[in-house]
């Protein structure tokens, strides 16, 4: 987790006191809504935890919004000598290498009580925020990544399916993993912004916000049930992004109710968690019933049933509807798929090249979600598995599409260094040049983030049928991982893959 000198955080559970947006939430969730059980029936394996658990440091995202900013001291103005030059800042200056910013201590004042010197932030900005990703499949994609993250921690599957709302009847999209989950830190943290536990390469996420402009592009509301061993008692946690709970009460400040559980030896069960106190847990739970598929606490706590002794599972629901008013996903037109709504035009020709081209996994990962996925990944890692809707995904290898095939390598050099080298696999893809596909298909760090990426002109059928596969891991990818930044590298690369397609249509045809 990196932390800098200003850090955007939900409002924090160890605030005190009456707070702006209180009034709203108080609205909307008395301490004691009728709805919510404290208490849980007899046969139900958690029971209220009546004696004070030791408390846990300041956490992020309760129910206490953050409080009036108080006054930013100002210096007294005193004869001192004239001021020194500040240090240079550490901050780099380059656009697209800014983000990588280390911190080099932590800030004392970060840790002050009461949300002071802190951005507040309005829960439009959750809105605004998942407009990065204009594909659904790519916000789907983030869920997918954060799974694959887990293999490190266990994780074996990834199951994505529809999820059935018992309060509505409407679809909603499940993701679960058998990760190591999240402790209740863990689980606030990735329901904050920007903050990532991936510091490593290892890693597919890096930005610590892909969670939240993933699911809130989606749908309107996210439910997250995690179970995580990793400290030294077992804990289940539940939180709830909710843009309908924060649109509707009027809040005016992200607001994430969260509740955990934590295994108890003596009772063989798990038992509520307090950080805070019973009223704020009661609190949280309340809207917890209020604002999820879920109206009590047992029928909350079974969704942990099927989840082994670790992971973690999520359900968009309040899905999103398009233009057209219809749900944007498509879970009905095929049982063992989730398409997108209208993405797939039928033909109106019967010219067996335009067939070809459409029945190509290019054309399909537009709006199947198999296709997608079956070529997300350069590796899937061994012994994991992409579970959709009961049937698993195959990996699509598409250098097995390839003939003529040929190895080129390019070392992507800046101001005389040499940063890397790639191999790019380069051929005709099978049916051409009569199938009209061409294109690369560029990775980073295993994740496709470019597929079928456009480099040749097409004008004169040059590069037409031509397709490459490469790991670009010297560029960076844009925050939706849908595109990379536009640095002096990639520009580099792009000249290069044309370049290389030319070069190749010419070998090619000798060969040939
Ligand atoms: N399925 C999961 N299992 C365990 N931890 C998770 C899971 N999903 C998210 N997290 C935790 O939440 C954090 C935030 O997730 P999020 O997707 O927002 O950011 P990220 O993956 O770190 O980076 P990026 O924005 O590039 O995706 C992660 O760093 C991880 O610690
Ligand atoms: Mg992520």
């Amino acid at each position: 987790m990196s932390s800098g000198a200003e850090v955007i955080e939900l409002s924090s559970d160890d605030d005190e006191g009456p707070a702006p947006g209180t009034t709203a939430l108080a609205r909307c969730a008395p301490s004691s809504p009728p709805d919510v059980k404290p208490h849980l029936p007899a046969d139900a394996d958690v029971k209220p935890l009546l004696l004070p658990l030791p408390l846990h440091p300041p956490g992020y995202g309760a129910l206490v919004p953050v409080k009036t900013e108080d006054p930013v001291p100002v210096p007294v103005a005193t004869a001192s000598p004239p001021p020194r030059a500040l240090p240079p800042p550490r901050l780099c200056r380059q656009f697209w290498k800014s983000g990588d910013y280390v911190v080099a201590c932590r800030n004392p004042d970060a840790n002050a009580p009461g949300g002071r010197n802190r951005l507040r932030i309005n829960p439009k900005f959750l809105h605004s925020n998942a407009t990065s990703h204009k594909w659904a499949f790519g916000a789907i994609a983030e869920l997918l990544d954060n799974a694959i993250d887990e293999v490190n921690n266990g994780a074996t599957y990834v199951r994505i399916n529809k999820f059935t709302n018992p309060r509505d009847g409407n679809p909603s999209l499940l993701v679960q993993d058998d990760g190591g989950g999240m402790d209740p830190e863990a689980l606030r943290r990735c329901m904050s912004f920007g903050f990532s536990d991936k510091q490593s390469d290892a890693f597919i996420g890096q930005y610590g916000n892909g969670f939240k402009t993933s699911t809130m592009r989606l749908g309107a509301d996210v439910i997250v049930f995690t179970q995580n061993q990793n400290n030294w008692t077992p804990t289940r946690s539940i939180g709830l992004l909710s843009y309908t709970f924060l649109m509707e009460t009027g809040c005016d400040d992200v607001l994430v109710p969260t509740v955990d559980y934590q295994y108890d030896l003596t009772t063989a069960s798990y038992i509520q968690m307090l950080r805070h106190d019973q009223k704020l847990f009661s609190s949280n739970l309340g809207i917890l019933l209020k604002w999820s598929p879920f109206a009590s606490e047992a029928e909350l706590l079974k969704q942990f049933d099927d989840m082994g002794e670790h992971g973690t599972k999520i359900i968009v629901f309040n899905l999103w509807f398009n233009d057209d008013g219809d749900m944007e996903l498509d879970f009905n037109s095929d049982e063992k798929d989730i398409l997108i709504t209208g993405a797939h035009k039928k033909l109106k020709t019967n010219k067996a090249e335009k067939i070809a081209k459409q029945n190509y996994v290019s054309s399909r990962l537009r709006y199947s979600l198999r296709a997608y996925a079956s070529i997300l990944y350069l590796h899937v890692p061994d012994n994991f598995r992409i579970i959709l809707r009961g049937c698993d995904v195959e990996p699509h290898n598409i250098v097995n599409d390839l003939m003529y095939r040929e190895c080129v390598l390019y070392k992507p050099q800046i101001a005389g260094l040499t940063e890397s080298s790639v191999i790019t696999t380069i051929g005709f893809v099978k049916g051409a040049p009569d199938i009209d596909v061409q294109g690369f298909n560029v990775y980073h760090k295993n994740r496709l983030i470019s597929p079928f990426w456009k480099v040749a002109n097409n004008s004169y059928g040059k590069g037409r049928g031509v397709v490459g596969i490469l790991e670009a891991n010297f560029i960076k990818p844009t925050h939706d991982k849908q595109d990379f930044e536009k640095s002096v590298l990639y520009q580099r690369l792009e000249i290069r893959l044309k370049e290389m397609t030319y070069e190749y249509c010419g070998f090619a045809t000798l060969v040939r």
